[in-house]
């Protein structure tokens, strides 16, 4: 941060949103020990490139009655409605709560501790070196890396006070009808718009092919981390930000009707990425310090010196 100024204002507005979130639970701000039990959970649903399992397969590990994924995606499906991303828009993209130096962002990002168990979880750091360095060993464009290194940065959401279903989950269209193949299907039928006639038909407030970029997508960190990289990042790197957890079109194309073909020609990009999220965690730990200056450079190359979070 730059200054102290910053930090009283930074302070100020996660009050602020804490006083919003005073209806919600603390169940309900964070139904998961950590935000890596979502990521473990699609690495069950997808343990391969392709689309998920036959759902009784997958259905038999996630049923429990008390299991935690299940409660979070109660609670991601039942208030992720056009109302509430249009409101998260308006506040998070005014990127008036932090400033601060890009690798700060990083470090910041790592404060986000939460109850997982210390030996067996990489921390978010060690997730986004991985993910980059597995990219970087394939030999893949340095703005490819870097994709890599600071996909999930969004994720400092959760630090701001939002609930853990307003960050992390798969994510979807809102504004027209959810798609069946959404994990949890159901809990929809909790969410206003399933019986909102605007909304709950094929298209919605959309039309055929009108092309993602027109599409709100649910809350999350893919969708905020894309609003702050869009100025300087290639467009492929983009679409890998923006959709990397739209399981239900790159990996069920659920979807097809809104996308255009530019979108499509896109999502190639989106499909190259996901593999790397998803399958390269690597026991050996990276050794941070060590990386850390090629990381900077590569967050100078493409980045202004402070990000505004
Ligand atoms: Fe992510
Ligand atoms: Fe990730």
């Amino acid at each position: 941060m730059r200054d102290t100024g910053g930090t009283i204002h930074c302070f100020l507005v996660v009050f602020k949103i804490r006083i919003k979130m005073k209806e919600l639970s603390k169940e309900e701000i964070s139904p998961l020990s950590s935000l890596e039990v979502w990521d473990d959970d699609v690495l069950k649903r997808y343990p391969e490139p392709g689309p998920a399992k036959a759902k009784d397969e997958f259905r038999v590990y996630n049923d429990a009655e008390d299991n935690p994924v299940r409660e979070f995606y109660r609670l991601n499906h039942k208030y992720q409605t056009y109302e509430n991303v249009l409101a998260k828009k308006a506040d998070f993209l005014k990127f008036d709560k932090m400033e601060m130096p890009w690798w700060s962002a990083m470090e910041y990002l790592n404060t986000l501790v939460d109850d997982s168990d210390p030996d067996t979880s990489l921390d978010q750091l060690q997730h986004l070196l991985q993910t980059a360095e597995a990219i970087r060993a394939d030999g893949h464009p340095d703005w490819f890396v870097l994709t890599g290194f600071i996909h999930d940065l969004g994720k400092v959401l959760c630090l701001f006070g939002e609930p853990q279903w307003n960050v992390v989950g798969d994510s979807f269209p809102v504004g027209c009808k959810f798609s069946d193949k959404i994990v949890y299907p159901e809990f929809f039928a909790d969410n206003p718009d399933n019986d909102d006639e605007r909304y709950n038909t094929k298209y919605g407030v959309y039309s055929h092919q009108c092309g993602l970029d027109n599409v709100h997508m649910s809350w999350g960190h893919d969708e905020y981390l894309y609003h702050i990289t869009k100025e300087y990042l290639p467009e492929e790197a983009l679409y890998m930000i923006r959709y990397h957890s739209f399981y239900s079109q790159h990996r069920e194309n659920a979807y097809d009707h809104l996308l255009n073909n530019h979108d499509r020609e896109m999502f190639k990009w989106v499909d190259k990425f996901n593999p790397y999220d998803l399958y390269s965690k690597s026991p050996k730990p990276p050794v941070v310090s060590e990386l850390k200056p090629y990381y900077e450079g590569l967050l100078a190359k493409y980045f202004p010196p402070y990000v505004k979070l």
